[in-house]
């Protein structure tokens, strides 16, 4: 096991239904801290680029919409294994194929409105953590 850091986002509709609190209790629960935290409403620009790597899938225009729809909440989690913790956190990318108890099965309403993202490696959460919060590389 080692000490990790990875990416979050609360995306826009967990934001506005509320469950922000119910969320990041959920990583500290399970042993991440959270230790940078924001709110941000992220640009068409910031959006686009952040998943720049899904530029060629079919749904990268609705998603760069969707996550300009309102708030999102971004946050650094750290502890052991934290990339691969996180996405067991999470549960799947759809919903409705996330295991029971899990953020997305308890909080997301479709692949696209699914609650949160997390990096999926510990080489992305790297770019991705530098993307936010680029005061902390190291
Ligand atoms: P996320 O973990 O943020 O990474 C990319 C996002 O694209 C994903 O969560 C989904 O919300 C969104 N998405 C929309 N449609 C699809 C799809 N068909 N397959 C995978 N991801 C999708």
């Amino acid at each position: 096991m080692s000490i990790e850091r990875t990416l979050s986002i609360i995306k826009p509709d967990a934001v506005a239904k509320n469950v922000v609190g119910k969320i990041l209790s959920r990583f500290e629960e399970n042993g991440l801290k959270i230790i940078a935290l924001k709110l941000v409403q992220l640009s068409q620009q910031q959006a686009g680029e952040f998943y720049a790597v899904h530029k060629e899938r079919p749904f990268y225009n609705d998603l760069v919409q969707y996550m300009t729809g309102g708030p999102v909440v971004v946050s650094v989690l750290e502890g052991a294994d934290a990339v691969s913790l996180n996405r067991k956190l999470m549960g799947a990318t759809d919903p409705k194929k996330a295991d029971p108890g899990t953020i997305r099965a308890d909080f997301a309403d479709s692949i696209s409105a699914n609650a949160v993202h997390g990096s999926d490696s510990k080489e992305n959460a790297e770019i991705e953590v530098k993307f936010f919060f680029p005061e902390l590389s190291r």
